[in-house]
């Protein structure tokens, strides 16, 4: 996926001039439009993380369930940095459901029965794809030269590698 580099500071420059404009969908660009996706991907994966930390069963109960509230702390840390950054590009950041599921990149889950196995499976394609996304949002972010999102995304990029191994090798 190909990401608009309009220059941050011409994309904060037009949001002062026209408030409007960052309250219609689609017409953010560049670090801004992406920390808006990136905030509702954590939003939703530490909802999903949350929900298999209270439904897990069977033999990896105790790790898995130790392992996904450690996560999901993490993810929410995430979550208010990514929604500040916002706030310091003098952007609204989106705070409801429905805002989050129209922008993620990751499906929420609604089943309420799941193995433990397809809860490791389902977690570690998510924490891959995201680790993925945020490399092409990292190099917006480089491009635009916004240091607080490059920081992000470098520290997203390495929890969401190491998230995806620890779950990973739970798996026999
Ligand atoms: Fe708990």
């Amino acid at each position: 996926m190909k990401y608009a580099t309009t220059p941050s500071k011409e994309s904060t420059a037009n949001l002062r001039s026209m408030p409007s404009q960052s309250k219609s969908k689609g017409l953010d660009t560049g670090t801004i439009a992406d920390m808006k996706k990136t905030l509702a991907d954590e939003y939703l994966l530490q909802l999903k993380t949350q929900n298999f930390h209270w439904n897990v069963e069977g033999p990896l109960f105790f790790s898995l369930h130790k392992l996904f509230e450690e996560q999901y702390n993490k993810i929410a840390e995430f979550v208010d940095e990514s929604a500040e950054i916002l706030r310091a590009l003098k952007s609204p950041a989106p705070g409801s459901f429905t805002e989050f599921k129209k922008a993620s990149s990751i499906e929420e889950c609604t089943e309420e029965k799941l193995n433990a196995n397809k809860m490791i499976d389902i977690l570690t394609a998510d924490h891959t794809t995201l680790a993925e996304l945020y490399k092409e949002r990292l190099e917006t972010a480089e491009a635009e030269e916004e240091t607080s999102a490059v920081t992000l995304y470098e520290d997203l990029i390495t929890f969401h590698e190491k998230a995806a191994w620890m779950i990973r090798s739970h798996l026999a």
